[in-house]
């Protein structure tokens, strides 16, 4: 019979064949093309100087919060923040969880129940699906972005209904069509549930994302709001109204069963709002450096072909397959870039891609040898 360890092995060497084994490396200084740092925030000097003096001004010895918010890890501070950031999203009230995957496995598994549908956009991320599978309700997914479909599934749809989706989708950089998104939940009494992960410090008033910024907010049942990409520390936030707060605080188990977030992350939380808040410029820099990538790969239009039109900080080139997927991102890293291939399983087979992720820090001549390089590449990977 198999030991343990030999099905574990086993699977590594189907991966291993199948060209798409995963490991940790420690990043290499080569040009950041694959981070979630949009706004530069995570390696801000200033930013970092003011996290370190507030925290300093607090005078507080606290290098662990001790247990979760229900039992010694609540404090001033974080009842303070969430008041702070119910505010910059506008909402209600708001319930800061450890990190959005947390934040997305809580909302999803706590609010509906047994006889209720989740309908989710199949490319959601993981650790919304994996909320859903917690659940009790019956789930389905809807074809990406695709309103006719999702449409079909809600003609079928029984007891509550929750439709998923992200303001940007983060293996594809596109935008989730709020507007008609609203519109048939509003027809069948369905409840928006949308994560603004990608989206949270790049648009909207003092970065409170998309739904805040086209003011579709107040129709939207639950919004997730992430702090380790564009904010560049960590944590996340879910914003609705008192009583949903109220009910995840009592229901959510990965909020109740969980040590808090220490005091130096939530200062950081602070500080990083104080900054975007007092430096618009950051929105206006990252929006240039997005249409100056679009406008370098309209020079190359086999390369403009394998895009996914998008215009966030995420951008795509579809290349297909493991291997050549792969190959490409290596010969970019060989080049100074570092750019990351995503792979199937993560993507589905045939859809595997580069995911280029754009930062203000990345100069303009950087992102045209980027373009350029890829371009070559890319050319001779496709003959
Ligand atoms: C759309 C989306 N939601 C949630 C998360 C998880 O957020 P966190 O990294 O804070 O756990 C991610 C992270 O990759 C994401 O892309």
């Amino acid at each position: 019979m198999q030991s343990i360890e030999q099905r574990l092995a086993l699977k590594l060497l189907e991966r291993e064949n199948a060209g798409n084994l995963r490991k940790l490396s420690i990043p290499a200084h080569l040009a950041d093309f694959c981070s979630n740092d949009y706004l530069g925030l995570a390696a801000n000097t200033t930013l970092h100087q003011q996290i370190q003096q507030q925290y300093a001004n607090l005078q507080q010895a606290q290098n662990g919060s001790t247990g979760s918010r229900l039992i010694s890890g609540n404090s001033a501070f974080a009842v303070a923040l969430e008041g702070n950031l119910a505010g910059i999203f506008q909402a209600e009230a708001a319930l800061l969880i450890n990190s959005g995957y947390a934040a997305n496995t809580a909302i999803l598994s706590a609010v509906p129940q047994k006889n209720d549908t989740i309908l989710y956009d199949e490319y959601i991320h993981a650790s919304l699906k994996e909320g859903a599978r917690l659940s009790f309700a019956n789930r389905f997914s809807f074809r990406h972005n695709d309103c006719t479909d999702l449409e079909k599934k809600l003609k079928k749809a029984t007891g509550e209904i929750f439709i998923v989706a992200e303001s940007v989708y983060s293996m594809d950089g596109d935008f989730a069509p709020l507007t008609d998104l609203l519109d048939l939940c509003r027809t069948y009494t369905a409840h928006l549930i949308w994560d603004e992960a990608h989206s949270t410090g790049i648009w909207g008033e003092n970065g409170s994302g998309l739904a805040c910024e086209t003011n579709r907010h107040p129709e939207i049942f639950a919004r997730i709001y992430t702090f380790g990409k564009a904010m560049g520390v960590h944590g996340a936030c879910i914003a609705g109204s008192r009583n949903l707060i109220d009910y995840l605080i009592n229901f959510a188990r990965p909020f109740i069963y969980t040590t808090a977030l220490p005091l130096h992350s939530l200062v950081s939380i602070a500080e990083a709002f104080q900054f975007v808040q007092t430096h618009a410029e950051l929105r206006t820099n990252i929006h240039r450096k997005i249409q100056f990538f679009t406008s370098e790969l309209n020079k190359y239009p086999a390369l403009k072909q394998a895009w996914i039109e998008s215009h966030s900080p995420i951008q795509v080139i579809k290349i297909g397959g493991n291997l050549e997927t792969r190959q490409v991102a290596t010969q970019l890293q060989q080049a100074g870039f570092d750019v990351r291939a995503i792979l199937s399983p993560t993507v589905k087979e045939g859809e595997e891609r580069l995911r280029i992720c754009l930062h203000i820090y990345n100069e303009d001549t950087q992102i045209s040898k980027l373009v350029e390089k890829l371009a070559e590449i890319y050319v001779q990977v496709k003959k």
